[in-house]
């Protein structure tokens, strides 16, 4: 499963890259809204440091030609742009057509199976469903991820699962164990996953005892 940083915070693009373990972004346009910079300028930097490794841009506009166009704008930033566009009926025609062109498209804010098949019909190359939302409804995200895999392997599609609006570790493991293609998470989530309070405690105690030793140097 490849890992994603859900951010436009170039720190913390910065350091999820020096890991070696971030292998794209999902931006939207929550995340842009945070930062103190012009979008475009700061979604330039963010592909250049992230090329070759696809980087989600959201469109904005809302009637169907003018995200048709945004989307060709938005593409045209830079080669690893993925253009992500909300599954919305109206939308659909101009998916389609972005696709046979041979714009990448993810296909966020997506809650159910049936929208999933049809869009992975489409070509898309990701799907985004939207786990934690769905949580907050009193309904089990992880259940959708596992539901669109087993329609993945039915179907041989090729659109990969991007599981997204993930929570905590849990969310992560669990979509990992239910086979998607990719996870992003947000950073504070991302510097999350590698702790484990055993690991601490046992460091800790390695050391008091290393300490007994007394040694000046080593080896
Ligand atoms: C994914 O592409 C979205 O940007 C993101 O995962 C949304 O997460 P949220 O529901 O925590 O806002």
């Amino acid at each position: 499963m490849k890992l994603f940083l859900d951010s436009a915070h170039l720190p913390d693009i910065e350091y999820g890259l020096e890991t070696g373990l971030i292998e794209g972004i999902t931006t939207n346009p929550t995340h842009l809204s945070k930062e103190g910079e012009k979008s475009t300028e700061l979604l330039k930097k963010i592909c250049a440091l992230m090329m070759p490794h696809d980087v989600s841009i959201e469109v904005t506009e809302k009637n169907a030609l003018d995200v048709y166009n945004q989307a060709h704008r938005i593409a045209d930033l830079a080669e690893n742009v993925v253009v992500k566009i909300p599954c919305m009926p109206d939308y659909v025609p101009v998916i389609k057509k972005l696709v046979i062109e041979g714009i990448a498209v993810n296909i966020t804010l997506l809650f159910s199976v049936v929208q999933g098949l049809l869009m992975a019909k489409l070509g898309v190359k990701y799907i985004s469903p939207f786990v934690g939302r769905l949580d907050d409804i009193d309904t089990n995200g992880i259940e959708l991820i596992q539901d669109l895999k087993k329609i993945k392997n039915i179907y041989n599609f090729k659109t990969e699962i991007l599981a997204a609006s993930l929570r905590g570790p849990l969310h992560v493991h669990q979509a990992a164990m239910a086979g998607a293609d990719c996870a992003t998470v947000p950073p504070a989530l991302f510097k999350l996953l590698l702790h484990h309070p055993l690991s601490e405690k046992g460091v800790l105690l390695f050391d008091q005892d290393w300490k007994k030793l007394n040694m000046q140097t080593f080896p």
